[in-house]
């Protein structure tokens, strides 16, 4: 044996060191196969399941099988089922007091779950103002122990949705509340701020993290963080969001001066000059999936702080900002401003909208999606359970938007699929 090893030219301590911590990953209970194993038990969901929603069957509804779909109906047009399924925001920081508990019962996700997610961590930003448990519910389906999550509670949100909210955050060190607050306005600049607080926050905080996704309450993923991972490095060092020409329809949106009356966005007489540097403005959306060199421009470069100067007094900048950065030569991940190299919602990876105008039934040629099986809020379908067999064949990373009171059966039904896959995927 020893000649053997000699032949090798393999020192003998190191042979006994390899030994000696493969009987230690395999014998701690703290990792390896006790680790993974202890976790697939505490964590599955098919163990001791009392929720109303249980009773449904969502291995049909994700192939969308009409009988199980017309079951869910029955079940969530019930008042009962609907008050049974409501949760106070008390209730989050009366359970949130045992954090050991609270992560336990919840389920929440303990350790990473493979090196590949450990060595791409991501940094979250979350931007919320109600709804604590569509929110709790969002954060457990993508919580994992190396990602960062930095949440911003709207400044005007009611005072038990920040507590509740807090509280939860509390309970984990990776998961924070931001450091500024605004009062966010729709369709104007504080929708930006909001994310730009959160931004600056992570990067202070962390120089890890690879990726940043934001979001906002009502989304919800349709992939697993291993996914996420595995279509993230994909992106070649990329980003990817939407970033396409803008519709004439929308142009006054920054050329004509917008300000804020009675918290809503109204526009003015007055004509906006034309942005610094002449640069093209691009039509997108509020959602975005970029890497940290994208976070490290929009906090530093000057030219990127002109055009945001710029875009303070003009109507919904969500909405064209990223996509203009992304096409700003230099930036980290940025597509050249050539239109060949523009990107649709439908492309990026970043969010699946069901737009009410794109929508249409099966085998039409001018449908982009099919009909939406929930309800329309401002011409954005809120899926309904029939959605998912759609949804989950597509390729994006999150889908908005979702909502437990319009229909907590798509939101529980895509808990389970996401859960029994990231399990399925640890070896
Ligand atoms: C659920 O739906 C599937 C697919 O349509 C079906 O095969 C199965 O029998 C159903 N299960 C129950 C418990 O009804
Ligand atoms: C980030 O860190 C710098 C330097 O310590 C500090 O000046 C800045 O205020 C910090 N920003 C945030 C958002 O924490």
């Amino acid at each position: 044996m020893l000649k053997v090893l000699k032949q090798l030219h393999l020192p003998l301590w190191l042979l006994l060191s390899c030994v000696l911590a493969t009987l230690w990953v395999l014998l701690s209970p703290e990792a390896g196969l006790g680790r993974v194993s202890r976790l697939t038990n505490s964590w599955s969901d098919s163990t001791e399941d009392s929720s109303p929603e249980h009773v449904c069957n969502c291995s049909g509804i994700l192939q969308g099988d009409v009988e199980a779909l017309e079951q869910a109906k029955l079940l969530t047009i019930t008042k009962e089922f609907h008050q049974r399924i409501h949760i106070p925001d008390e209730s989050y920081v009366r359970a949130t007091q045992d954090c050991r508990n609270f992560k336990l019962k919840r389920k929440y996700n303990t350790q990473p779950l493979s090196e590949e997610e450990e060595d791409l961590p991501l940094a979250y930003s979350i931007v919320v103002h109600q709804k604590v448990q569509s929110f709790e519910r969002l954060l457990r389906s993508i919580y994992t122990p190396q990602n960062l999550y930095c949440i911003h509670v709207d400044k005007q949100a009611a005072a038990s949705v920040t507590a509740a909210i807090s509280a939860i955050a509390s309970c984990f060190p990776n998961v924070f509340m931001v450091s500024r607050r605004e009062e966010v306005v729709y369709a104007s600049w504080s929708r930006v701020q909001a994310d730009l607080n959160c931004m600056a926050h992570l990067y202070n905080v962390s120089s890890q993290w690879k990726y940043f996704i934001n979001l906002c309450g009502q989304d919800f993923p349709l992939k697993t963080n291993l996914e996420t991972v595995r279509m993230l490095r994909s992106l070649w060092g990329g980003n990817s969001l939407e970033s396409e020409q803008m519709p004439s329809g929308k142009k006054h949106r920054v050329t004509v001066v917008h300000k804020i009356v009675n918290r809503a966005m109204e526009k003015t007489k007055e004509a906006k000059t034309p942005p610094p540097f002449n640069l093209p403005i691009l039509s997108g959306s509020a959602y975005m999936v970029v890497s940290r060199g994208f976070i490290h421009s929009v906090l530093t470069d000057s030219r990127i702080q002109a055009l945001m100067d710029w875009a303070k007094d003009t109507y919904s900048p969500d909405e064209f900002l990223w996509a203009t950065i992304q096409r700003i030569p230099g930036v980290p991940g940025s597509n050249w401003p050539n239109s060949k190299y523009d990107m649709s919602d439908v492309n990026a990876i970043a969010r699946l909208v069901k737009w009410e105008h794109h929508e249409g039934s099966q085998g039409s040629l001018q449908a982009v999606y099919p009909l939406c099986h929930g309800r329309h809020v401002r011409s954005v379908c809120v899926y309904g359970a029939g959605d998912l067999h759609w949804m989950i064949q597509q390729h994006h990373l999150f889908a908005n938007k979702f909502d437990t009171d319009t229909d907590p059966i798509a939101i529980y039904c895509l808990e389970k699929y996401l859960r029994q896959k990231a399990l399925a995927d640890v070896h």
